[in-house]
């Protein structure tokens, strides 16, 4: 048999393997090893998978020896906000000398200050600095990222940041998944007016962000389009949150939220309701609703760079998430503000640590679940047969190094689609 790529003698291959449907429980703790693992690709496609001597018969356009190495699913970072202008370097200083995050926000800074600098720039701008972004997760093992708008509060900004996003995937090789967060937050022009505002959301975004996506690349890419709320003290409650995402869930999109950063206000509750694909942060959710979670489709996603950025020592309860048998899946939240992190095993490495997840938990929680939390796990996050032929060769034996090591790049060779491209 002669395929495009083979990949053969892998110390490790790792397939993070879940047929149809995201790993919950002790299957969480399985990364699906194959010792001395082969893969052959041909168009893009894995078509085989086994031990090197079983696909001895196979030969190839192009050979990869992995041996001493671990092959794994590329990472998949399903919650970032990248398309942003700006920066928030003189936040960081006055949270070094004690602001909070929430207080420097409600002065007018955080997301709003990025919001005045995201509606100055220019969408080529815009595009140059995301792009330059994505390709530092890329060397970092990420193929697939979930980008989020939210900067723009306004229509023509928010326009602006779908087209950027569809410019992003359009000249990059990663696979970008787009979500529009036009209630991250409430403008300044509808200051103590959030209702208005999300009348604006409703009856003239959302319909707008219809048409752009029906039209767009995404579409005919048959890539799944988000609508996003920001519930919390102080930005939506949860009945405005449940309202957005009704009206988007309604035109067909699917759903997320971003519930419990700081305050409960029991926005999982109202997530579970409507039945949204992940619920992201969860930093102070309860046992009640960690249990209500688990036994649901819904996705869990912590982002613990958050909680690491702030300078936090309380993270998200992660492990009782497990250990009830949620979902769970992480990402980098990357954004100028909470989050300004590009990799997912930093992640992983403070996912461990913190919340007790074991290498294998945080490996499958930044693949296959992943891919799960953006509608993509049929498709990729795993090494199966009939997967995108999304894979990383890692320059080391073993694949708890990823989650054990932090601050450098084990990530030697990144293949997306079936093509080598770095
Ligand atoms: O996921 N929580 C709301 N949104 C982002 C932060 C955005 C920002 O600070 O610019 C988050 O943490
Ligand atoms: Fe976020």
């Amino acid at each position: 048999m002669h395929v495009d790529l083979l990949i053969k003698n892998a110390a490790q291959l790792i397939t993070c393997a879940s047929p149809g449907k995201p790993k919950r429980g002790t299957a969480m703790k399985d990364v699906g090893l194959i010792t001395n693992g082969a893969i052959a690709i041909t168009d893009g496609q894995i078509v085989a998978l086994s031990t090197t001597d079983e696909l001895k018969a196979y030969t190839a356009r192009e050979t990869i020896d992995a041996a001493n190495k671990v092959v794994c699913p590329g990472f998949v970072d399903c919650h970032t906000h990248i398309a942003f202008g700006g920066n928030r370097l003189d936040e960081f200083e006055m949270r070094i000398q004690g602001a909070t995050y929430m207080e420097i926000m409600n002065a007018g800074g955080g997301i709003m200050s990025t919001v005045r600098a995201t509606r100055a720039a220019s969408k080529q701008q815009l595009i140059d600095e995301a792009a330059a972004r994505l390709d530092i997760m890329l060397a970092l093992g990420t193929t697939t990222v979930e980008v989020k708008t939210g900067y723009g509060l306004d229509t023509a900004t928010e326009l602006k940041l779908l087209q950027v996003i569809e410019a992003l995937a359009s000249i990059r090789t990663l696979d970008i998944v787009p979500t529009f967060l036009g209630a991250h937050a409430v403008p300044a022009e509808y200051k103590d007016r959030a209702d208005a505002y999300l009348d604006l959301v409703s009856q003239e975004m959302l319909p707008t962000v219809k048409d752009w996506y029906t039209a767009s690349l995404f579409a005919e890419r048959n890539i799944p389009l988000f609508a996003d709320v920001f519930c919390e003290a102080n930005v939506f409650d949860r009945e405005q949150s449940r309202r957005v995402l009704q009206v988007a869930k309604d035109y067909g999109m699917g759903i997320k939220a971003h519930v419990d950063e700081f305050k409960s206000l029991n926005g999982v509750t109202m997530a579970l309701e409507l039945g949204t694909i992940s619920v992201d942060h969860l930093d102070v959710t309860g046992m009640d609703e960690i249990t209500a979670l688990a036994s649901s489709d819904t996705i869990a996603v912590p982002l613990p760079a958050v909680n690491f950025n702030l300078g936090s020592t309380h993270f998200a309860n992660a492990r009782a998430m497990l250990d009830s048998g949620a979902a769970l899946a992480l990402a980098t939240d990357m954004n100028p503000g909470s989050a300004p992190c590009y990799s997912m095993p930093f992640i992983m490495a403070i996912a461990s640590r913190y919340q007790r997840l074991t290498p294998a938990e945080a490996l499958n929680a930044s693949t296959i679940n992943a891919a799960h939390a953006i509608g993509l796990g049929d498709r990729i996050g795993s090494l199966e047969v009939g997967k995108q032929a999304d894979v990383l060769i890692i320059n080391a034996p073993d694949y708890r190094e990823i989650v054990y090591e932090f601050g450098g790049n084990r990530v030697e060779q990144v293949i997306k689609k079936g093509q080598i491209v770095l």
